[in-house]
């Protein structure tokens, strides 16, 4: 999910070309940039700031304050036009909505109030980058893969047709686009360590446990290969380093020809983590990438770029080890496939700015 998408649901804010461009810059080293040492050694939230080699503790309280500045501003707005009656429907309002003591002074903030306010900022953290990267991925895909472009698009041309964009009520009568955005979370999965922003997320065991003849103690670390799990040639073949949605699906005779196999088990509840620190915005995630997938491949050409002598520019699978596996810049063109098409997509921005 990306960044403007996130936004809008926390906080009910439509932005503006500029401010979308612009919001949150200041906010975004100390929410991507890296982990501390706290989260593998939790012990160490005690040692004092001024102690040796714990800058990491000054750097934490300036990042508290650099998100504090941040997300307060949106939360506070919210809570003015509720009691205004303005409020556009978001994530904060509801959860004020059920508030048995709101706290109904304006520049105050009760601690329930605080736990909302905190709880929309995590989402912010959790949902945009993650998402702007999975996006990345797919376009990347469509580049390097353009017959898996063409038989989506063959989909959704029968299902949808010129007249519409796709919906989410559309998802389940159009197969191929479900296993090609399966194949994005599993091709190049965000996390490949269960790496969440620089840094593997350690998991810990909570009960003795055997597993091929290992045995592993009870409160043991273990980091998750997401990347190895997803790639194991056993489950998806030799072709497993290909990006091929067509392993997600079976043959049939029916008029559109292809359905989920049953039989393999999709990446989701792979490639967003396991136990009780899985992704909780996953559902979110999946959902929206599903229609920016689906809305692309129905209204856009995604083709090479073209260098200053007119060839194309050959694209590479070519990654960044950064906050998270992104696809190094890459240059493509990004065309409306027909005129019918790029006037849907301006009536469907016309809707959305109104
Ligand atoms: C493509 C999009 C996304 C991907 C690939 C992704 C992936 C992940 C992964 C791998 C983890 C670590 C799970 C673990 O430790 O086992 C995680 C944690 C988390 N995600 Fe997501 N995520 C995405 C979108 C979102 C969204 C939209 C939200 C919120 C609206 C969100 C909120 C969070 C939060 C709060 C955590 C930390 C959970 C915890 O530590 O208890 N994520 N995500």
């Amino acid at each position: 999910m990306c960044k403007v998408g996130v936004l809008q649901i926390e906080w009910g804010h439509r932005f503006g070309s500029m401010e979308r461009m612009t919001w949150g810059r200041g906010v975004e080293p100390s929410f991507r940039a890296e982990q501390l040492p706290t989260d593998t050694f939790p012990v160490l939230k005690y040692i004092p700031s001024w102690f040796p080699g714990a800058s990491f503790k000054r750097k934490a309280n300036s990042w508290k304050g650099i998100r504090n500045a941040t997300i307060t501003p949106p939360f506070m707005k919210v809570k003015k036009a509720m009691v205004n009656g303005t409020a556009e429907d978001c994530f904060t309002l509801r959860c004020l909505q059920r508030l048995e003591r709101p706290d109904s002074r304006h520049d105050n903030l009760s601690v329930e109030e605080e736990i909302i306010k905190n709880t929309a900022g995590t989402m912010y953290e959790g949902g945009s980058d993650t998402g702007s990267t999975a996006l990345l991925t797919f376009i990347l895909a469509m580049l390097c893969f353009p017959c898996a472009q063409r038989e989506a698009q063959e989909e959704l041309d029968e299902v949808i047709g010129k007249e519409r964009l796709p919906d989410h009520e559309d998802e389940d009568f159009l197969p191929y686009v479900k296993a090609l955005v399966y194949e994005c979370f599993r091709w190049q999965t965000v996390a490949p360590l269960c790496k969440y922003f620089r840094f593997p997320i350690p998991h810990r065991v909570d009960t003795d446990d055997n597993y091929k003849g290992y045995f592993i103690p009870k409160h043991s670390t273990v980091l998750a290969n997401v990347w190895g799990i997803l790639r194991d040639e056993k489950t998806y073949g030799p072709n497993a380093h290909f990006f091929e949605p067509k392993r997600w699906l079976l043959k049939c005779s029916g008029q559109r020809g292809w359905k989920l196999n049953p039989d393999m088990r999709e990446p989701i509840s792979i490639s967003f983590g396991f136990g009780r620190r899985a992704c909780p915005g996953k559902h979110m995630a999946v959902s929206s990438f599903w229609l920016s997938v689906s809305s692309m491949l129905h209204s856009f050409n995604i083709t090479p770029a073209i260098d200053k002598d007119g060839n194309p520019i050959e694209p590479k699978v070519e990654y960044v080890s950064a906050s998270q596996n992104r696809p190094a810049p890459f240059q493509c063109t990004i065309k409306p496939r027909s005129e019918e098409h790029a006037a849907l997509i301006r009536r469907a921005l016309d809707n959305d700015l109104e």
